[in-house]
C-alpha cells in the first residue's frame, strides 16, 4: 500500500500499523490537519522513529478549489503536538506525490491507495493517470460517515477539499470508507493508553503522549467521549485486519455545493430494490478492544 497522509495524531499511528502489517511502498504527504512543511516533516519524524526508509514525498500544498485551511484545533500548531519529537533526519524525498503515486501503481499491479487526509493527491493522480482506476487494487480512504466533525453535516477530510473528494468516490474502481460511524467507535480511552504508557521503550512512551494530547482535546470538545477517536489507522486495517470490520456497500456521493453542507458524504441508504449501484463500502462497525490491541502490538514492535 500507499498511506497519503497529513500527520496528525491518527495518521502517525496509521503509519505505524502499516509499516507493521502491511507491504508499505511509500508515504506521501498532504496538506490538511497542518500545512504541507508541516506534515511533511511529522511524516519524515514518524518514519524515522520506526527506522523506516521507504520513500516519502511530499504532494499538494493545498486543495484543488477550497481554500487551504487546518486543524489547530485538534492537532496543535505543529500537527503533531504533545510530544517531544526529535529533528527530522532530512527532507522529503522529492515534492512529486503524484508523480510517486501514478509511477508505482503502474509498476506494482494492485496496490492499495490508502488516503488518510484530504483527497487532493489522490484525485490530481488519477486525473493525470486515468488507467490508475483499472490498474490499483482499490482505495481506502478515513473519511464521511452519516454525521460531521469539521461542520454538522461534514467530516475534515472530505470538507477540506470536497471536489478531490467528489472525484475520488466517482473514480470507478473498488473504494472501502472508515468515516465517523465506525472511527469514533475506536476511542483512545485512558486504559487503552495506559497500555502504550506500559510499553518498553522510548517511542511508546512518545506516542502515549501523542495519544494523551489528541484525547484530551477530543474529550474535552465533546460531552459523551472518553478518547480520541483513532480514526485513520481504520483505514489500514480494514484491509490488514478485515475480520475486525463489519461493512457494507452503498452508492456514496459528496456534497460540493451545499449551503450548509459542503463535504457531506451521502450514503444512500434507502432499501429500494431499484437504486443506484453501490460504489463504495461502508465500514460501520469495529471491535474496537481487538483494533487498539492491533494499534499496541505494532507499537510495541518498534519500540525499544
Ligand atoms: C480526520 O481528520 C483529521 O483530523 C484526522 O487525522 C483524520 O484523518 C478525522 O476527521
Ligand atoms: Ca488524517
Amino acid at each position: 500500500m500507499i498511506v497519503d497522509c497529513d500527520p496528525g495524531h491518527d495518521d502517525a499511528v496509521a503509519l505505524i500499523v502499516a509499516a507493521r502489517h502491511a507491504e508499505l511502498l511509500g508515504v506521501t504527504t498532504v496538506a490538511g490537519n497542518a500545512p504541507i512543511t508541516a506534515t511533511t516533516r511529522n511524516a519524515r519524524i514518524i518514519l524515522d522513529m520506526i527506522g523506516s526508509t521507504v520513500p516519502l514525498h511530499q504532494g499538494a500544498e493545498r486543495p484543488l478549489v477550497a481554500p487551504p485551511r487546518h486543524a489547530e484545533y485538534v492537532h496543535g500548531e505543529s500537527g503533531l503536538d504533545g510530544a517531544e519529537l526529535l529533528e527530522p533526519s532530512g527532507p522529503a524525498d522529492s515534492t512529486n506525490a503524484v508523480e510517486f503515486i501514478i509511477e508505482t501503481c503502474r509498476k506494482t499491479e494492485g496496490v492499495w491507495l490508502v488516503p488518510t487526509g484530504p483527497l487532493t493527491n489522490i484525485a490530481l493522480a488519477l486525473r493525470a493517470a486515468p488507467d490508475l482506476a483499472k490498474r490499483i487494487a482499490g482505495i481506502s480512504l478515513m473519511g464521511g460517515g452519516t454525521f460531521g466533525n469539521r461542520s454538522a453535516a461534514a467530516e475534515f477530510n472530505i470538507w477540506a477539499d470536497p471536489e478531490a473528494a467528489a472525484m475520488v468516490f466517482d473514480y470507478g474502481g473498488p473504494l472501502k470508507m472508515c468515516g465517523l460511524d465506525v472511527t469514533h467507535r475506536l476511542q483512545a480511552t485512558p486504559e487503552r493508553i495506559a497500555k502504550v504508557r506500559a510499553l518498553p521503550g522510548h517511542m511508546a512512551a512518545v506516542l502515549a503522549d501523542l495519544f494523551d494530547f489528541f484525547s484530551k482535546v477530543y474529550v474535552s470538545r465533546h460531552d459523551n467521549m472518553r478518547g480520541g477517536a483513532v480514526h485513520d489507522p481504520c483505514a489500514v486495517m480494514v484491509l490488514t485486519h478485515p475480520e475486525l470490520f463489519t461493512a457494507r456497500p452503498h452508492h456514496v456521493t459528496v456534497e460540493t455545493s451545499g449551503a450548509l453542507t459542503t463535504g457531506m458524504t451521502l450514503i444512500d441508504m434507502r432499501g429500494l430494490i431499484e437504486r443506484l449501484a453501490p460504489n463504495c463500502d461502508v465500514t460501520w462497525e469495529v471491535d474496537a478492544d481487538a483494533a487498539f490491541s492491533v494499534i499496541v502490538d505494532s507499537i510495541a514492535a518498534f519500540s525499544r
